[in-house]
């Protein structure tokens, strides 16, 4: 059985890599390069699987939302992507890293007996990643 659950939070961020040029992180990341950053709401489902409990629940979703709150939440919501989150300190913070890195702190942090099994994480509602998490 598998449960999804979903979490919102905001933050900013702006594409750019030293390895480039300005111009060519302008050409490279268009509107996403703003000097000054931009803003999305992000919408985050983590996805656990396992055999139901005794109390027929594949996991306690108390527990769950107090883990993705404590370890991913607090950690991002209304931060600055490229300053504040020491995951994604060496990686441009576009969504798919920020995927990996959301990845990495829950796979690192997991104690619920039920396996991380995915993330998906969506920036707008054209933009949208998944990742196995296999934990
Ligand atoms: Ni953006």
């Amino acid at each position: 059985m598998r449960l999804t659950r979903r979490y919102r939070f905001s933050a900013s961020h702006r594409l750019d890599t030293p390895v480039l040029t300005v111009e060519e992180n302008r050409c490279l990341y268009g509107k996403c390069n703003n000097p000054y950053g931009h803003g999305h709401d992000y919408v985050l489902d983590v996805t656990v699987e396992g055999p139901l409990d005794t109390s027929g629940r594949v996991a306690d979703r108390s527990a769950l939302d107090a883990l993705v709150a404590r370890q991913v939440i607090d950690r991002l919501d209304h931060k600055n992507l490229n300053a504040d989150v020491p995951d994604l300190a060496s990686a441009v913070p576009t969504t798919e890293n920020l995927a990996s890195a959301i990845r990495q702190i829950l796979v690192k942090s997991w104690t619920l007996p039920a396996r991380l099994k995915r993330i998906r994480i969506s920036e707008t509602d054209r933009n949208i990643f998944e990742l196995e998490a296999d934990r």
